[in-house]
């Protein structure tokens, strides 16, 4: 059965036990191998990928995330959920409650941020206006609204560098930019996607508030925790979001480059 849809787990989830029937398998992409695992879930066959490797070895400034997407795009898979943990800058988007992030901001440095190198493939500038599957986004908020979990269906998600936590100084200066929430791995992951022309939506969980405006400091303990007290409703979120998409769809994130080659 072609795999239409996957999951990202990003911090504090590691494991697919929403799917039956798990295998592994591993993917080769000409950015080095994947591997991920491949399950069931009413019907469907969904890919789940761990975003940190095993034992959460792969700290997020140094993850693969150009060989992540090509592997789901070789799966065949169309719409991606990728779950992550979240420090909040708004006040209104307390720890345990879930955004749906509509924007980013991109603070990252070292990273390979694209398919697209030049060359043969020519220069491609992808556009970026609903960076974010709108579809998919409108999926996991009928899903949390049926739920009843408190969620946000918009958000600018700040992608910091990292590893190391933010200053109060930083947290100050993207709340004046317009972010609501900051984490280390949205960026390239969502606009890999794009450039592969698969939807994708950002499940962001916030653990805390940013720091400076926590009154503790952050430690990655914190997260873990946070993340594991939420980890049942994280989980029958996607269930519900799963059960609610129609694998085949189609959607304009899957035409992003066929539109931006007529123009
Ligand atoms: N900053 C960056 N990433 C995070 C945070 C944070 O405060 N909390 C969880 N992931």
């Amino acid at each position: 059965m072609t795999i239409r849809i996957a999951i990202i787990g990003g911090t504090g989830v590691y494991d697919p036990n929403i799917l039956t029937n798990i295998r592994d398998e591993k993917v080769s992409t000409p950015y080095g191998e994947v591997g991920l695992k491949v399950g069931d879930y009413q019907g469907r066959s969904v890919a789940f990928l761990n975003r940190h490797g095993a034992g959460h070895s792969v700290p997020p400034h140094l993850v693969n995330y150009r060989a992540n997407i090509a592997a789901l795009k070789e799966l065949g898979v169309k719409s991606i959920f990728a779950t992550a943990a979240v420090g909040s800058l708004n006040l209104n988007m307390g720890p345990g409650h879930f955004v749906f992030a509509d924007q980013f901001l991109d603070f990252t440095k070292v990273r390979q941020h694209t398919f697209f190198e030049g060359g043969e493939q020519g220069v491609v500038h992808t556009d970026m206006t609903d960076p974010y599957c709108p579809e998919l986004r409108q999926v996991l908020s009928n899903a949390a609204a049926e739920l009843g979990v408190t969620y946000h269906q918009y958000g600018t998600y700040v992608t910091s560098e990292g590893p190391r936590f933010e200053t109060p100084a930083e947290i100050k200066m993207y709340k004046l930019l317009g972010g609501d929430l900051v984490g280390m791995t949205s960026v390239p992951e969502v606009v890999l996607a794009r450039e592969k022309e698969m939807c994708y939506a950002n499940i962001s969980m916030v653990t805390n508030y940013g720091a400076g405006i926590s009154p503790t400091k952050l430690t990655h303990q914190e997260v873990l925790e946070v993340m594991a007290a939420n980890a049942e409703n994280l989980r029958k979120l996607a269930m519900k979001a799963i059960s609610l998409l129609d694998p085949e769809r189609g959607c304009l994130c899957q035409d992003a480059l066929e539109k931006l080659n007529k123009e």
